[in-house]
């Protein structure tokens, strides 16, 4: 913790459109970009609700094609597919309509047709993207922050990778954040998304300094979740809760609340990446049960005073002479938050029963993130303990 401002640039060009029907404007603002618009969506979830016919409705006066069936941990096959109908059809424009999967392969859908190679090579190599078609999305799901940050994470099953990219031409143009297309969202997906949220916080909050006023947006955000996560797991229709979540999921992970202090290493998103690459499990399941593992692990001299506060500011804990026993009753109250919205505990309860993979694991987890940078830096060994604790 310091009072310094560390230097930082920050860009979020994405216009947000909040609330109830706040989708009736976005025909005017993709009519900006043309007429030929990809439709990406889900495994369906958007006919149940209705939400695909009011989309069409609207789109009434553009050409629309469509790509369906993007998987939950979208998979290169369907950026593949989008990127060729963009190519084959001349698109001007991407509207994609669901949760961070959707976005997230849309994102590099929108990058595919400018580059001459596989779109698996934009993943593992941002360098390679120089032009974009826009993005516009339709937010169905509270969870990963995608509808407002450059960020697309894609897993290609043939190499067992899970990678995430970052680019600037990847944040969208315009998102559409109408909690009320949120209301249908599962209990199971509710605490995952809110488990999520937290985690994007917690990845930008436990670092070595962080600035005043960027700490108090990272409370601000956890306290949110913590209070609003419990009553949308209670009742799904519950509108306020709904668009305390959505909001809390865009500040979560565009950066704003990691401005000013220092970088953090993204400990715990490295590690899910691995379980959902090998496992295909949620995300945020995973994040959620590797959270309180490596509070625990990495509880030492250097953390604790981070750890104590955050029990008492964001769980309104005493903070006591002990600090010790104030960041131990902390990360126990996070695990029994957890727990209040059914989330898992161990690898076990996500239906991961072996250990063959921890090794193999814990190195590409240190590869493609800069562990040994982190709060309190990891090895591939010690990430092996923690996985070896998780179970
Ligand atoms: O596919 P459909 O039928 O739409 O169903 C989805 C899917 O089965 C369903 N769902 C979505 N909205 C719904 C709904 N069901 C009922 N009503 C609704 N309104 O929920 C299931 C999960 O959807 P998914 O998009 O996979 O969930 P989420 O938003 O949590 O996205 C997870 C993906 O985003 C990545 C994750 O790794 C994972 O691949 N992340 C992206 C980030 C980013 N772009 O910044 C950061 C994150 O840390 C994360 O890594
Ligand atoms: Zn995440």
């Amino acid at each position: 913790m310091h009072d310094n401002v560390v230097n930082f640039t920050y860009n979020t060009p994405t216009k947000v459109l909040f609330g109830k029907d706040a989708i009736a404007g976005l025909p005017a603002e993709m009519a900006k970009c043309g007429k030929r618009v990809l439709l990406v969506y889900g495994g369906g979830s958007i006919k149940k609700t209705g939400l695909y016919d009011r989309v069409m409705e609207l789109l009434k006066d553009f050409e629309v094609y469509e790509l369906s069936g993007v998987e939950p941990n979208p998979r290169i096959t369907s950026v593949r597919a989008g990127g060729q109908i963009c190519r084959e059809k001349n698109v001007d424009m991407v509207l994609a309509v669901g949760g961070g999967s959707v976005l997230d392969c849309s994102k590099i859908i929108c990058d595919a047709p400018f580059y001459d190679g596989d779109p698996w090579d934009l993943v593992i190599d941002s360098s390679r993207i120089t032009k974009a078609l826009p993005l516009f999305t339709v937010l169905t799901l509270a969870a990963t922050g995608s509808e407002y940050d450059s960020a697309a994470v894609i897993t290609n099953l043939e190499t067992n990778e899970k990678i995430g990219v970052l680019h600037p031409l990847n944040f969208p143009r315009v998102s559409v954040l109408d909690p009320t297309y949120t209301l249908t969202v599962s209990k199971k997906q509710t605490a995952a998304g809110s488990a999520d949220i937290m985690s994007h916080i917690f990845e930008q909050y436990f670092v070595d300094g962080s600035c005043m006023v960027t700490e108090g947006l990272c409370e601000s955000v956890l306290r949110s979740v913590i209070k609003f996560a419990p009553l949308a797991y209670a009742d799904g229709n519950n509108y306020t809760a709904r668009a305390n979540l959505m909001w809390a999921s865009s500040l979560a992970c565009n950066g704003i609340c990691q401005v000013g202090s220092d970088v953090g290493a993204w400990v715990c998103h490295a590690i899910e990446h691995e379980l959902s690459a090998y496992y295909d499990i949620t995300h945020g399941e995973g994040l959620a049960l590797l959270t309180p593992v490596i509070m625990r692990y990495t509880l030492n001299d250097k953390t604790v005073k981070r750890y104590a506060y955050f029990a008492h500011r964001v769980f309104d804990l005493p903070l006591q002479d002990d600090l010790y026993a104030t960041a131990k009753a902390g990360i126990e109250a996070l695990e029994q938050f957890f727990a209040s919205i059914g989330l898992p505990k161990t690898l076990r309860d996500v239906g991961i029963t072996q250990k063959d993979k921890f090794k193999v694991m814990a190195e590409h987890s240190c590869k493609c993130f800069p562990l040994h940078l982190a709060f309190v830096p990891l090895t591939p060994e010690q990430v092996c303990e923690i996985l070896e604790q998780a179970y």
